[in-house]
């Protein structure tokens, strides 16, 4: 059956997407619930920024780190509110090509921790100079979600399946509407749990395909999925602290590209030698 709402002509419940018109603040509400809706033409007060100043409110306060309260237990509905905010993110064809797995049980915690302890020691003999952060903080992140995606949902994007050179590179930016999905819905998740006062972290250090390997069985992860990134949330161990972030001047431009905001190789290499390692791990003060 068929509903018309907002305009939209939506396939109404049990088949596949509908839409209640009722917004719901509640963690788990009908699976297909539309969280706003508004069902007549008027528009929004543009002037009124309140909502934009509660929205940058958490933005602002969305805060990284690497160490969490260990006794501190996450309730249920806060992984949900979590992922019902990451349920509502935009992507590709609205392939929705993410799958989140809560982890609660310790021992896997720690499983999964190892991988990363395992990847600090083996990028140590790589000499790579990343300042690998220290990974023992996951064990004990009280907020725990694995993020998973189907590299397969690029079929859902404008490819043309025929392995020809025009194909590669359509596939190219397939994989990159792939991972910006998953990175938008992923976003959310994070801005949610800011909202709910915790710091987040954003762990993506398990790509390689040898880590995959090693850590899909733990979670029953079929083989076809890639493990994504983890996210982990929670009260901080030590007082967050906000870092560096560029200008806004630095990282936009009207109408052209300002040249004068264009890094030459040299630039970069610089920045990467002497100052990601501040931006990474010193609060925005005290970043000469
Ligand atoms: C795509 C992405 C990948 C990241 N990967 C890692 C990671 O593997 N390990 C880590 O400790 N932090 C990781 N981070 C966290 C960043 O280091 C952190 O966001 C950055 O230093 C800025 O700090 P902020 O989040 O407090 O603004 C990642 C963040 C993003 C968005």
């Amino acid at each position: 059956m068929f509903i018309t709402f907002s305009g939209e002509t939506t396939m109404s419940a049990n088949t596949s997407p509908s839409a209640s018109p009722s917004a719901s603040a509640s963690p788990s509400p009908s699976p297909n619930a539309s969280a706003s809706a508004n069902p007549t033409d008027e528009r929004p007060d543009y002037s009124d920024t309140r909502r934009y100043e509660a929205l940058m409110d958490v933005i602002g306060r969305r805060m990284t780190v690497r160490a969490f309260d260990p006794d501190y237990v996450v309730p249920r509905e806060h992984h949900e509110r979590i992922l019902e905010a990451a349920r509502h993110g935009p992507s590709g064809a609205n392939s929705q090509p993410w799958h989140f797995i809560v982890v609660t049980d310790p021992e896997l915690k720690k499983n999964i921790a190892d991988y990363f302890r395992e990847e600090q020691r083996a990028r140590a003999k790589l000499k790579m100079k990343f300042p690998t952060p220290d990974y023992r903080g996951l064990a004990t992140a009280p907020g725990f979600i694995v993020v998973v995606s189907d590299f397969r949902w690029v079929k859902a994007f404008p490819v043309l399946n025929d392995g020809s050179e025009l194909d590669r590179m359509y596939h190219e930016n397939a994989e990159r509407i792939l991972l910006q999905s998953v990175a938008a819905a992923t976003m959310s998740a994070h801005l949610a749990a800011a909202a709910l006062g915790y710091n987040v972290w954003w762990v993506t250090a398990i790509g390689q395909e040898y880590a995959q390997k090693a850590m899909k069985p733990l979670l029953g992860i079929p083989q076809e999925l890639a493990v994504l990134d983890i996210m982990c949330f929670g009260p901080p161990a030590k007082p967050a602290y906000k870092r560096w972030k560029k200008s806004l001047d630095e990282i936009v431009s009207w109408n052209r590209f300002d040249p004068s905001q264009f890094k030459t190789d040299a630039q970069i290499d610089e920045w990467v030698a002497n100052s990601r390692h501040k931006v990474m791990y010193r609060d925005a003060s005290n970043v000469d």
